[in-house]
């Protein structure tokens, strides 16, 4: 890959996708700040590239230490915050160094650049917070391709449940080489890690097998798919997290950028969608919520589930608890009961019902 072609001036979906981490990491830094239980942050952005591109679109280095500055500016007690930049490129950090050497940068943060091949960087990242108890981590990989990044790293790198993944993947590279007979060992990991041997129907379908596999794995997992509309590949961001709460968060910022399904980029950002078929997107999208809810209740034993682990499974299918306030506003499509003398709402949602069981749901 030209790298320096790249760093030209980034094409849209590399615009979404920074403006999507950008907005993540807002969001965290906003509550890790306010958590009692946090003294550091550790944001790792490990192909970092070189800070922005020939006619200033700012790239992912300069977003990990503008953003650490205002959301601690912003906070008044000072935790401390460490952003990790890397990249393989020495004059892309060279330049990093240049660039940061303008910036002011306060007290309580600290960044450090290194130039280091990734491979080479995981062990020493692994142990450097094995034994950490009051931090937290959030690691962006943003990859060209995904030979670098095969699935066994990234579930070494999440071994800790301190830490949190977002992944960019170019879902169309691994689709296309899929049936290749030329041998490709990180694309058989990969092909392990999905358990398939030829090429699905669909691309999609490689998305969600990705993510449902980091489900298995014991995580809350998501994932977004972004368009390069030169060349038509497809790509997609994944986040691995151990923490209900930011797979919420990481919900949210989709929904943002896609507000009518919530999973790719191209509903805002090529050309007009005539708003009868949005509408209908939309719909079908909160029939696949009732649906999965009416499953996930169906396999329980005792066919049952109260408020917190109905927001759970609302996450966990990459939806907020205000899509499954819609839907029931339209069809209240479970019985309920409530533990509490106050009978006004599904308590899904709100953060002081999070932990509190206040209302039980089983299929009508
Ligand atoms: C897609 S660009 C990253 C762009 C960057 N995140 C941004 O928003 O500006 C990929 C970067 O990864 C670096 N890179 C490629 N292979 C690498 C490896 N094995 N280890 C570390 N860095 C690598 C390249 O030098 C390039 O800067």
């Amino acid at each position: 890959m030209n790298y320096e072609r790249f760093f030209n001036s980034f094409s849209m979906h590399t615009e979404i996708k920074l403006m999507l981490y950008k907005q993540y990491l807002q969001n965290y830094l906003l509550i890790l700040l306010n958590s009692a239980y946090t003294n550091t942050i550790h944001i790792y952005d490990l192909f970092c590239g070189k800070g922005e591109t020939e006619d200033g679109q700012v790239g992912s280095a300069l977003i990990s230490v503008k953003q650490a500055i205002s959301s601690a500016c912003s906070y008044t007690k000072s935790k401390r915050i460490v952003v990790h930049l890397s990249d393989k490129n020495k004059a892309f950090c060279e330049g990093l160094k240049l660039k940061l050497a303008s910036i002011a940068i306060p007290s309580n943060i600290e960044v450090s650049i290194q130039c280091k091949e990734f491979k080479d960087e995981v062990s020493n990242i692994i142990s450097r917070h094995d034994h950490e108890k009051n931090s937290k981590v959030l690691f962006f990989i943003d990859p060209y391709g995904y030979k670098d990044t095969p699935p066994e790293t990234l579930l070494d790198l999440k071994q800790n449940p301190n830490t949190e993944i977002m992944l960019f993947l170019p879902v169309s590279f691994i689709y296309r080489f899929i049936d290749s007979p030329q041998s490709n060992p990180t694309l058989d990991k990969w092909k392990t890690f999905m358990s398939i041997s030829g090429r699905p129907t669909d691309l999609s379908i490689i998305v969600d097998l990705i993510t449902s596999r980091f489900s298995r794995a014991g995580f809350y997992s998501g994932s977004f798919i972004l368009n390069n509309q030169q060349n038509s590949n497809k790509y997609a961001i994944f986040f691995v997290s151990s923490n209900v709460y930011g797979l919420e968060k990481f919900n949210e910022t989709k929904w943002a950028i896609d507000p009518i399904e919530g999973s790719q980029m191209c509903r805002n950002f090529t050309g007009e969608v005539i708003p009868s078929i949005a509408e209908e997107w939309r719909l079908a999208s909160l029939d696949r919520l009732s649906n999965s809810i009416k499953e996930h209740i169906s396999a329980k034993p005792n066919k049952m589930i109260d408020n917190i682990e109905l927001y759970d499974a609302v996450i966990r299918q990459g939806f907020l608890p205000r899509h499954f306030n819609e839907v029931w506003k339209q069809n209240p499509f479970l019985e309920r009961e409530f533990l509490t003398s106050k009978t006004k709402s599904n308590y899904i949602g709100y953060d002081y019902t999070k932990r509190v069981p206040l209302v039980k749901f089983w299929l009508k």
